[in-house]
């Protein structure tokens, strides 16, 4: 079947080639010309695992071609996937201008009924707005389906192939069971839900997993004070399924570009309804607390900070990334500039000088050994493998006093860190 997809970023991209896969004819479109201009010339403008291939061997095939929105007078196909970006606004609210515009330019360019799938993130109420707004208006009787995608950025590929579920949503049945079609080939289950539902289904799935991590954090905190360990902690609660171990790793918090945006949207939902969330409000100022939490460690320890060399590992707001959306590194940085350290910082995939406006004079290094060099300090900020798996006796030989570590993640062994002459400083690990 030939589907349009406008929308070629992250989720665009994945859901582009994922249905290409499925034996689709599937045309992306974009607003943005350079990155349709690097699809074409099969060059990626960002990483993802496995991408780059997919999309040569389907763009070789003929099942997969990109243009730009303004290039293509009509629409020629039956169903329209919309994959556009959704950011927060200053009042914590969702801006659905893209999400407007495209609506806009497909209505404008149908020459026949479509069925419109939103994959973007949208405030519950959205569809039904876009409905009166646009499409009760259209020249066409075109059907609106909701179709939230819950990838993940790093493993994005395995998520749409493998998803552990796919969220429908329609109001009207003959184009949620088409839409349910197009997902035949995936083993998963499918839940079938009128468009609101499918809306919010997304913004509390975000939600709950940003409050299990604030959650594990406060804990981890509390550990710190009283001394307990947050690893035997979570050891011990993870073995009851109703609880179960995943997103409970303590930390320096979240970022990236879906839990903060989505989780302040669904606290503005919850105002403009007359509701105070408060537990998303506490969600959202331990999170924002918790990136702190290095800054706090390395004013404790060595004062004032200023002239003090500080390296920082990572700035990918999670490993197997190069999205740094409110990514912690961004704030970490710029408060340790800001209070007069010399940063030097780097990251396997994200190039520092090519992203370098997010960061205020922060020099961006080639490999990790240029950064620690003579560091008093280390900030482990993504978890990647790379510095997992460090020799850290010889990052040691590289550092200078007091040689502190603060593990960000909470991935690296505290005893052997000590032992090499470290200062290890984890998130609810102090005990260790
Ligand atoms: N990134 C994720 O991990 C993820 C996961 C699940 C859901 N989501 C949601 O999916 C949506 C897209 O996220 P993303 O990370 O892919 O965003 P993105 O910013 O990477 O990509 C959006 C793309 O849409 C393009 N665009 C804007 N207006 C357009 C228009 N009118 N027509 C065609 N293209 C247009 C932009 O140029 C950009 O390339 C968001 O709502 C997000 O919350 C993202």
């Amino acid at each position: 079947m030939k589907i349009i997809i406008l929308g070629l970023g992250y989720v665009g991209l994945v859901t582009a080639v994922g249905l290409a896969n499925s034996g689709h004819e599937i045309t992306g479109l974009d607003v943005d010309m350079n990155k349709v201009k690097m699809l074409q010339n099969e060059n990626m403008y960002i990483y993802e695992h496995g991408l780059e291939e997919l999309v040569k061997e389907n763009t070789k095939n003929g099942r997969l071609a990109f243009d730009t929105l303004e290039n293509i007078s009509c629409i020629d196909s039956e169903v329209v996937f919309i994959a556009v970006g959704t950011p927060s606004q200053s009042n914590g609210s969702a801006d659905l201008s893209q999400l407007k515009n495209a609506i806009e330019h497909v209505v404008d360019k149908a020459k026949s009924p479509l069925t419109i799938v939103v994959k973007s993130t949208v405030p519950p109420g959205t569809g039904k707005k876009i409905k009166e707004m646009y499409l009760e208006k259209a020249s066409f009787k075109h059907s609106y389906v909701s179709n939230p995608e819950f990838l993940r950025e790093g493993q994005a590929l395995k998520d749409w192939f493998y998803p552990d579920r796919i969220v429908i949503g329609g109001d009207d049945r003959e184009a949620t069971a088409f839409i349910s079609d197009l997902y035949k080939d995936i083993k998963a289950p499918i839940v079938i839900s009128d468009v609101t539902t499918a809306e919010m289904i997304k913004y509390a799935s975000n939600a709950f997993l940003a409050t299990k991590i604030s959650f594990i954090n406060e804990i981890a905190n509390l550990s710190d004070l009283t001394g307990a360990n947050i690893d035997g902690v979570v050891q011990g609660i993870s073995h009851d399924p109703r609880i179960s171990g995943s997103f409970l790793r303590a930390g320096i918090g979240y970022g990236g570009s879906c839990f903060p945006k989505d989780v302040r949207a669904l606290d503005f939902i919850s105002t403009i309804n007359g509701h105070s969330f408060e537990l998303l409000k506490a969600v959202i100022n331990v999170n924002n607390r918790q990136r702190l939490i290095p800054i706090q460690i390395l004013r404790r320890e060595m004062g004032l900070l200023s002239g003090k060399k500080i390296a920082v590992l990572g700035l990918a707001f999670k490993p197997n990334t190069d999205d740094i959306r409110e990514a912690p590194s961004i704030e970490i940085i710029n408060l340790l500039i800001g209070e007069g350290a010399a940063i030097k910082a780097y990251d396997p995939i994200v190039d520092g000088t090519e992203k370098n406006f997010y960061y205020q004079e922060a020099v961006f290094t080639k490999n990790v050994w240029e950064t620690v060099n003579d560091a008093n300090a280390i900030i482990l900020t993504t978890e990647w493998d790379e510095f997992v798996n460090l020799d850290w006796f010889e990052v040691y030989k590289y550092t200078q006093s007091p040689h502190i570590i603060i593990d960000g993640r909470n991935v690296l062994q505290p005893r052997l860190i000590n032992e090499i002459g470290f200062k290890y400083f984890g998130i609810g690990r102090s005990c260790v």
